[in-house]
């Protein structure tokens, strides 16, 4: 061993880490040729959402419902309890939300979107505003279709992808107390709080900020709920980078964090680490009793939501192992590996690295591309193309038309999202996306903007058609 070798290994903070578990079963991916990927793309209305699945090699399209689950989930599907009423499985996911979030009260739904009708029904009245750090889609358009508006206080930060602030994802108090006094607290049904936020570039909340809207919220008489949707990932943050919570478990800060909240909706396909399922707490007994009424209309039962006994057993499974340090640490090990490879490269990317994804900054790509002609579509489009790595828009297709207006929003951020499963794909997998990425850059100058050619009235960006510009 040379003496460079040797200064190498002492360096605790050059040692490799590896994840906390090992694969015990896979799904073979399928490699193709680039002329295969332009023709799918261009099939596909240059839209990453319509190819199919089968020809994608390395899918980084989202980490909704594309965990891998692990032995204990998978036994637990086992001993789904099918049963039409009170089935054993809700019983385990009710106590496991209640000891690991700290909320009273639990409805199960059958994903994130099905507690967002919920709660935006039972919360909001026409005319309404519901203020919050930075809209999500369909959040907000649940919003909107209960009568209210959304109004982004989030610190200005978070829509400058280079500010190297430490919890873009927070609220800023001034924002927020200008609403107030503008529109009225009897207005503001409650505020939207994400953590992370995923628009943002999956960017915390501090605790210290949680703690601030809380007071503000009570001072105010107005409610505080949050989207618990990736709030382990924010926990963990904390843990990092906030003053005090070095020592603290990742399960501790994020009933600290909750507990600053009277209620949560949840899409467990992320943090859960489940292929399907989410639900609805609260802690005040008459908005709960409304939520259990409203689910048997649009969901089902409220001891089953739309899912099955099973899907509650490994959602309450997987709360339990989506808690536990050392899986949290190798999560977003991976996406900031991804992350950090890019910027050594000098690839452009939101910074801080987030937590679930690494976003890619398309108008420093492609600033000959106005936004109006989808940078950051053409990018998804162009990554796809290189090496049928698939990601997605999150930019002005994503942020949609204002509904009074019929225009598009032009939302400052114009983001690709390169979007890491759970427990799914390894560090090599990582390299070659870096790799197609690294290329695509290279290659900015050709790149060409996009139209669009068929357009659906809500979200759309799931089914939208484009086409390349000549
Ligand atoms: N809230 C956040 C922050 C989300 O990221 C999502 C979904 C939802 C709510 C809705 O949950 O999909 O279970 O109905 N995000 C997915 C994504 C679609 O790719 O980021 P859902």
């Amino acid at each position: 061993m040379n003496s460079q070798t040797r200064e190498r290994k002492r360096d605790a903070s050059k040692k490799s880490w590896a994840e906390p578990w090992k694969v015990k079963v896979v799904e073979p991916t399928r490699w193709t040729s680039r002329e295969y990927r332009q023709e799918r793309i261009e099939e596909a209305g240059y839209n990453t959402f319509l190819l199919k699945s089968e020809d994608v090699y390395i899918d980084l399209l989202t980490d909704s419902g594309t965990t891998a689950m692990s032995d204990y989930q998978w036994a637990g599907l086992m001993l789904g309890d099918e049963a039409y009423a009170g089935s054993r499985n809700f019983y385990h996911l009710e106590a496991n939300v209640q000891k690991y979030y700290g909320y009273k009260y639990v409805v199960p739904t059958h994903q994130g979107r099905g507690a967002e009708h919920l709660v935006s029904q039972i919360y909001i009245k026409p005319g309404d505003f519901i203020p919050g750090n930075m809209y999500f889609t369909t959040t907000r358009v649940h919003q909107e279709l209960a009568g209210g508006a959304f109004v982004d206080v989030i610190i200005d930060e978070a829509h400058d992808p280079q500010s190297e602030h430490p919890f873009k994802g927070n609220i800023d108090l001034e924002k927020l107390e200008d609403l107030i006094k503008k529109v009225g607290s009897e207005n503001i049904p409650y505020v939207s709080l994400a953590a992370t936020v995923n628009m943002a570039g999956g960017q915390p909340v501090s605790m210290k900020n949680v703690r601030e809207v809380h007071e503000m919220c009570d001072r105010y008489g107005i409610a505080l709920l949050l989207d618990a949707t990736r709030a382990i990932e924010n926990a963990y943050f904390i843990q990092q980078r906030e003053d005090g919570y070095r020592d603290k478990k990742v399960a501790e800060i994020l009933l600290e964090f909750c507990s600053h909240t009277q209620g949560s909706w949840m899409s467990a396909k992320k943090d859960s680490l489940v292929n399907i399922g989410g639900w609805l707490a609260l802690n005040d007994p008459g908005k709960f009793d409304e939520a259990r009424n409203l689910v048997v209309v649009y969901e089902g039962l409220h001891t089953y939501g739309g899912l099955a006994g099973r899907d509650m057993e490994a959602m309450a499974r997987g709360i339990e192992e989506s808690v536990d340090d050392d899986h949290i640490r190798a999560r977003i090990g991976q996406v900031e590996y991804l992350g950090n490879k890019l910027l050594d490269w000098g690839v452009p990317l939101v910074v801080p690295i987030g937590g679930h994804a690494v976003f890619l900054d398309a108008p420093r790509f492609y600033p000959h591309i106005p936004q109006d002609q989808f940078p950051a579509q053409t990018l998804a489009a162009e990554i796809y193309i290189e090496a049928g790595v698939r990601t997605m828009e999150r930019g002005i297709l994503s942020a949609g038309r204002d509904p009074k207006t019929g225009d598009h929003r032009y939302p400052k951020l114009e983001l690709v999202r390169v979007t890491i499963p759970r427990r799914v794909y390894t560090q090599a997998h990582m390299d070659v996306t870096a790799e197609a990425i690294e290329e695509v850059y290279w290659n900015r100058d050709r790149a060409k903007g996009l139209r669009l050619v068929y357009e659906p009235q809500y979200l759309r960006f799931f089914q939208a058609r484009l086409e390349r510009m000549d």
